[in-house]
């Protein structure tokens, strides 16, 4: 609680009246798993504003898991061979989880110092390294950190080069564009999340986006234990139970008519934390002609220690998230690092990641905030930002 009595948010979700009122609505309805009819309509008017089709899912990272499954299926990928997948050291290991999940090679690149994103320059080295060591790299999975966008373009150059599928990680992205395009519908793939804490939530819920039909119908068949219900009780591939629910539609659809309003609160956080510490502080770099949907507003205080700071700001009742710990520097990923890179020091190799995990902090951003309340949290950090760089 701020010293107003305020008290702030920093990711929680933005659950109102109207969802309540849906979700009953469903309850009352007695549809509520995967077999109620909101479902379909979240999917057509999902589909409908990203300009394709959509199969909505338990969660984004059954969604990821989806998608490279039915890619590696579409594209005949022979994966008794070590096939590897391209993607930034720096995100939540939902990404990097699903790639395991389908028995692939994650290949991690550092990311770019300034959009906190995968850096492109270093993605042709990773693949040839990869490929000396047996990796035969057929995916890129870009992730559009803390919903900024990625240079797409350099993506669809290097998957065109190399002959790559692209997933869009777009679980933290939605309402941001890259040059006038949605991010999550420029790849083969986009994959969103619905998780409690993004733009809108089902509670939990993601959904895989593509522009051909075909690929989202197969997709929605593997979610649904791959049945042929015109035949009964008959299988006809593995199947998963990834179907979103239908209360989790209920949910999405009363916050999806929201989406606009949390959309531009967020881009007037952001322009609240700009004003105060723009001077002193450096936001992730939005590249020229794209748009972040300011998911998470996070910055990095260099020179600053963070967990100091962290709970200095705690005991000011701001709260605060650290940046995502690089993911091949974890103990559990270094079986897989050490396939392509050896002896290579990883500190080193990944040194952007692990500077911007270092000095890197999450900031309220929760649109159950108000305006007031985020000019309060900003003047404060400013504060303490003068206070701790004063040593
Ligand atoms: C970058 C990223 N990828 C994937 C996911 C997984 O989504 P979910 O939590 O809906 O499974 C998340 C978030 O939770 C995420 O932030």
């Amino acid at each position: 609680m701020l010293n107003t009595g305020i008290k702030v948010y920093l990711d929680n979700a933005n659950i109102g009246e109207l969802e309540k009122k849906y979700v009953l609505d469903v309850l009352e309805s007695g549809f509520i798993s995967t077999r109620g009819p909101l479902i379909k309509v979240f999917e057509e008017k999902f589909g409908e504003y990203l300009g394709g089709y959509v199969s909505a899912t338990y969660s984004g990272t059954a969604g990821l898991h989806l998608s490279i499954l039915y890619s590696l299926k579409k594209s005949g990928i022979d994966t008794s061979k070590n096939v590897g997948v391209i993607l930034p050291a720096l995100t939540f290991a939902a990404t990097s989880h699903a790639v395991l999940y389908n028995n692939l090679i994650p290949v991690f690149a550092d990311v770019d110092y300034n959009t906190w994103n995968i850096d492109i320059n270093r993605i042709p080295d990773l693949i040839e390294r990869a490929k000396k060591s047996g990796v035969d790299v057929k995916f890129i999975l870009p992730v559009h950190l803390y919903g900024n966008p990625v240079d797409m373009e350099g993506i669809i150059k290097i998957a065109q080069e190399y002959d790559l599928i692209v997933i869009e990680d777009a679980a933290e992205a939605l309402g941001s564009f890259y040059k006038g395009q949605r991010c999550g519908t420029i790849g083969n793939f986009g994959v969103f999340s619905f998780n409690a804490n993004k733009v809108i939530t089902a509670s939990s819920g993601g959904a895989v986006f593509s522009k051909l039909k075909e690929d989202t119908d197969y997709i929605r068949f593997l979610s649904l234990q791959a049945r042929n219900e015109s035949k009964g009780y008959y299988h006809e591939d593995m199947g998963f139970n990834y179907r979103m629910t239908n209360i989790e539609a209920a949910i999405v659809l009363a916050q999806f008519e929201k989406l606009e309003y949390f959309l531009n609160l967020k881009r007037q956080f952001y322009n609240i934390y700009r004003d105060y510490l723009s001077n002193y502080v450096y936001f992730q770099y939005v590249i020229d002609g794209c748009i972040s949907n300011y998911w998470l507003i996070s910055c990095l205080f260099k020179g600053i220690e963070i967990e100091e700071f962290q709970k200095r700001l705690s005991s000011l009742g701001i709260p605060t998230r650290r940046i995502f710990y690089p993911l091949p520097l974890m103990n559990f990923y270094k079986k897989y690092v050490d396939v392509y890179l050896g002896d290579i020091e990883k500190v080193d190799f990944y040194r952007n990641s692990l500077e911007i995990y270092n000095y890197g902090l999450c900031l309220p951003t929760s649109t159950k905030n108000s305006v007031e309340s985020i000019d309060f949290v900003a003047k404060s950090i400013l504060e303490q930002v003068k206070y701790l760089s004063k040593f």
